[in-house]
């Protein structure tokens, strides 16, 4: 199931990004950590040091798996992703060296380093995966048409990708290295969690396609849609092409609900953003949350097609509902995949 966060800005993404990982860190001090590089994450690399300074958050304990590395770069190359790691996280915080990872893209053997990575990635468990998204959709390196199943993997970048990356090699496409390596899709959806941070109209078609496109290998990153806690945390651009519909819920026996009214009448709204056949939405929750009928009027705001319609289209997938009460939005999820998903939602503002 996706969460969207929708931010006002990269700082604000930045600031949630690092909420996220900083829970579970001082949850869980000896936690794994899943990290990407690229100019998404920075924000939220920066938060961290910055609470490692002045709260002293230790990452002592702490081990990193990184996605991915350019082939044909040294790694004292400072656009390696080992020296990104270094300059934009690791050297400015306690984490231990020998328990940073990165796939290495030295050697004659590539095949070889990426056997050995997915080794080492077997043996562990990635408590949270930090994610950048390219404009194609990828995840990692993981370019178009990679299969859902793929592990550490060689990859050729796609044109796009190193059209987009120039910007780190001095704005020259022919200085940016044509190979990777990455971990593959099935090693990022081993994570328990999932974040991905995106920003700019850049990468708005990609968020889109992600949240409210079908589950195919043509778009990689829509894979998340599949994962049981996947966040994807963007700025108002990213989320541009989201369309926004609107289906209200109202609970009227109060019986059971009470301890959040004043005076015995809760309201909740849950605005839709339904890609495609957005009119579904309200007949699709009767359907799934039958239990509710006595308790909960579903009404919809501009929806006037029949229930039978509704059933040709996948019921089992609302993409996207808030429920806001007392105007702020109070939670927000997207791409349930089955009806105890939608239950927990709804009753999480019981
Ligand atoms: C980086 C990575 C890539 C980037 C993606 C977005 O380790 O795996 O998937 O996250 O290319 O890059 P930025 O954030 O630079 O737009």
């Amino acid at each position: 199931m996706i969460k969207l966060i929708v931010c006002k800005n990269y700082d604000e993404v930045s600031d949630k990004a690092a909420e996220l990982v900083l829970d579970l860190v001082k949850a869980n001090p000896a936690c794994t950590l899943g990290l990407a590089t690229g100019s998404s994450p920075i924000g939220l690399y920066q938060r961290l040091i910055r609470d490692h300074q002045v709260n002293g958050t230790s990452y002592a304990q702490v081990s990193s798996y990184n996605l991915d590395e350019y082939v044909g770069l040294d790694i004292s190359h400072p656009e390696s992703y080992y020296s990104f790691m270094h300059r934009n996280l690791f050297d400015h915080i306690d984490i231990k060296e020998e328990n940073t990872h990165l796939p290495s893209s030295q050697g004659d053997n590539l095949q070889k380093n990426c056997d050995d990575y997915n080794a080492k990635l077997a043996k562990v468990s990635i408590d949270l995966q930090v994610l950048g998204i390219g404009s194609d959709g990828h995840i990692g390196f993981n370019e178009p048409n990679t299969p859902f199943d793929s592990v550490t993997h060689i990859v050729e970048l796609e044109q796009s990708t190193i059209n987009d990356n120039a910007r780190f090699f001095d704005n020259d496409v022919s200085k940016v290295p044509t190979k990777a390596i990455t971990m593959g899709i099935a090693n990022v959806m081993a994570a328990k969690k999932i974040v991905l941070v995106a920003t700019g109209t850049n990468k708005a078609q990609a968020i889109y396609q992600t949240i409210c496109g079908p589950v195919d290998e043509k778009m990689p990153a829509s894979i998340l849609q599949r994962h049981p806690e996947a966040y994807i945390i963007v700025d108002e651009a990213a989320a541009s092409l989201l369309p926004k519909e609107e289906v209200k819920v109202e609970i009227l026996n109060t019986a059971n609900f009470d301890k959040n009214t004043k005076d015995g009448t809760v309201l909740i709204d849950f605005f839709a953003t339904w890609c495609g056949p957005c009119k579904m939405i309200s007949p699709v929750l009767e359907q799934l949350a039958p239990e509710y009928a006595g308790k909960v009027k579903f009404f919809k705001v501009d929806c006037d097609e029949s229930q039978e319609l509704a059933m040709e289209y996948n019921v089992t997938s609302i993409p996207n509902l808030v429920i806001l009460k007392n105007g702020e939005v109070f939670n927000r999820a997207i791409g349930f995949q089955n009806r105890d998903m939608l239950i927990q939602f709804i009753e999480s503002a019981l």
